[in-house]
């Protein structure tokens, strides 16, 4: 048994997608999220510099003593995971390997859509995770770099929807029965994202497995916190604390939600 918290990470309000799913799974469970609002969005650099941007992050969780990590962005977990799971013994979990298996799951028709952001593509690793489970699938990846940065801008609905179905145009005439959001971002757009690719297709939250992975991990490792009340969330932003307060405060229903500015 351990109280220490679920350390979780993003670029932005992305990584809030999956605080929502660890705390619906893990109710008890504390967490701190960090969010890197002033360097996103991760997906249009480097990798050297994600990887460096990361480990600030990192080891800022670290510090607050967690007991383990989820890169809950999935940038992080293709450029900069294999890097940083070295400099540290605390477990990280990363999004893709759960995204994927989820895919290659639930396709019938075995034709997986991915969406992604630059970076993620580039690294190809969807395309791999999900062969590694089933050669026999045809996985299309797509480069979305427009739509993380939308979500933190939090514009109107019909801007919203403009931007997703131009995005989502070279995919249009490609049949797969399911679309992974391999951006942790997506969550927030998944109605415009379903509206452009229509209602055949069905869409893929990592998030999912990524919260009953990491609760299969804390079991099998003795570490989940023993207590009866309901868990405590802290969240720090590098940006506005006070516009990632209003988003975070409606995405995750937590109305006393006070996020907490971090140079
Ligand atoms: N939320 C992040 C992801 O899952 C990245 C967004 C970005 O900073 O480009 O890839």
């Amino acid at each position: 048994m351990d109280n220490r918290p679920i350390g979780l990470m993003d670029s932005g309000l992305g990584g809030l997608s999956v605080v929502k799913k660890v705390i619906a799974k893990m109710p008890h469970e504390d967490t701190i999220f960090w969010g890197d609002q002033a360097h996103m969005p991760y997906g249009d650099r480097q990798q050297d510099e994600i990887i460096s941007l990361a480990r600030t992050g990192l080891n800022f969780l670290l510090s607050q003593n967690v007991k383990v990590v989820i890169f809950a962005c999935n940038t992080m977990t293709a450029q900069a995971m294999p890097t940083l799971q070295a400099e540290t013994d605390r477990q990280i979990i990363g999004v893709i390997q759960s995204g994927a298996l989820l895919a290659a799951k639930k396709t019938r028709n075995l034709k997986v859509g991915v969406i992604a952001t630059t970076a993620t593509v580039e690294s190809q690793d969807y395309t791999k995770e999900i062969h590694y489970r089933n050669q026999k699938i045809k996985v299309v990846e797509q480069a979305t770099p427009k739509l993380a940065p939308l979500v933190e801008a939090n514009e109107p609905a019909a801007v919203r929807q403009a931007i997703v179905s131009e995005s989502l145009q070279p995919l249009v005439g490609a049949d797969f029965d399911s679309l992974v959001l391999g951006c942790t971002h997506y969550p927030f757009i998944a109605k415009e994202i379903q509206a452009a690719v229509g209602p055949q297709v069905q869409l893929i939250d990592p998030a999912d497995q990524v919260a009953q992975y990491t609760f299969n991990v804390l079991k099998r490792d003795g570490l989940l916190a023993q207590r009866q009340t309901a868990g405590q969330h802290q969240y720090f932003t590098t940006g506005q604390a006070a516009s990632f307060s209003t988003m975070a405060r409606a995405w995750l229903d937590q109305p006393d939600l006070t996020a907490q500015h971090l140079d």
